[in-house]
């Protein structure tokens, strides 16, 4: 194991007593699944699972999350929240504000968050969040790209933050708990939700809907629970709880 532990991570905890929750790990298949077998046999609120490296590490849709060694935070939070489930759902948005602040108070650099919870430095993807349920548990899994090389096809749309050392993995890592952690009371307050707009890259711009190939949307705006309003060549409205969508790369005057 690497100078990326919990020792590292603690003197950064805003709360030291949630150092009992953390379990890390050198390898792992995925901190997710990881998480959902704790989360069945009983673990916390709040219990938090981190790798130095995944062998399986999972994205939405099925993809692959390239995770290897040493160079990235593979990070995985149980919550048992006590809103309704239908404000549960903005968990999945609400995180990407908690993860762009952590990574700002930290590294001092300012994401764009991409719908629904794509963050993006310079143009390429640094960080995926992939919320899972297990019944009432929710597995908010976060997985950033630090110091991380991407090859190929890869590389075109990957990047990292490029921030080395364990020291600043910890201190993020720490700054994961702080935030993720308090997502609930964020939500009760909506405290989110202008931030999301403010760094929202798709606002404005013609988006493609993946589960609809060529489609062609305006992204007018974020809901009050984070769904995209979507406007059609139309003018016909259509509103994402859920999917992806790209940016369409833009010709000429168009
Ligand atoms: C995506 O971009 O599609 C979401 C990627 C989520 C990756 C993180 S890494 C930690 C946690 N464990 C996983 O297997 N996936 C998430």
């Amino acid at each position: 194991m690497t100078g990326f532990s919990v020792l590292g991570i603690i003197p950064h905890l805003q709360d030291a007593s949630m150092q009992e929750q953390i379990w890390m790990f050198d390898t792992l298949d995925s901190t997710n699944a990881e998480a959902k077998r704790r989360a069945l046999s009983g673990a916390s609120n709040g219990s938090v699972v981190i790798a130095n490296c995944q062998t399986a590490g999972r994205g939405r849709m099925g993809r692959e999350f390239y995770s290897p060694k040493d160079t990235g935070i593979y990070f995985s939070m149980i919550l048992r929240p006590q809103i309704p489930t239908q404000e549960a759902v903005q968990m999945t948005a609400a995180a990407s504000v908690a993860v762009c602040q952590a990574v700002e108070k930290v590294c001092g650099l300012s994401l764009s968050i991409k719908w629904v919870n794509d963050l993006y430095l310079d143009g390429k993807k640094v960080c995926g969040i992939l919320t899972e349920a297990v019944g009432s548990v929710i597995i908010v899994g976060i997985g950033i790209n630090c110091n991380t090389v991407f090859e190929g096809e890869l590389a075109e749309i990957a990047g990292s933050l490029f921030v080395s050392g364990d020291e600043m993995r910890c201190r993020l890592a720490a700054e994961l708990v702080n935030r993720i952690s308090r997502l609930e009371e964020d939500i009760l307050h909506q405290a989110w939700l202008d931030e999301y707009k403010r760094r929202s890259m798709i606002l404005g711009k013609k988006v493609t809907v993946l589960q609809e190939p060529g489609s062609c949307y305006l992204a007018e705006a974020i809901g009050d629970k984070g769904e995209l309003v979507l406007l059609d060549s139309k003018g016909k409205k259509k509103v994402l709880f859920t999917g992806e969508v790209s940016i369409r790369p833009t010709f000429g005057t168009e």
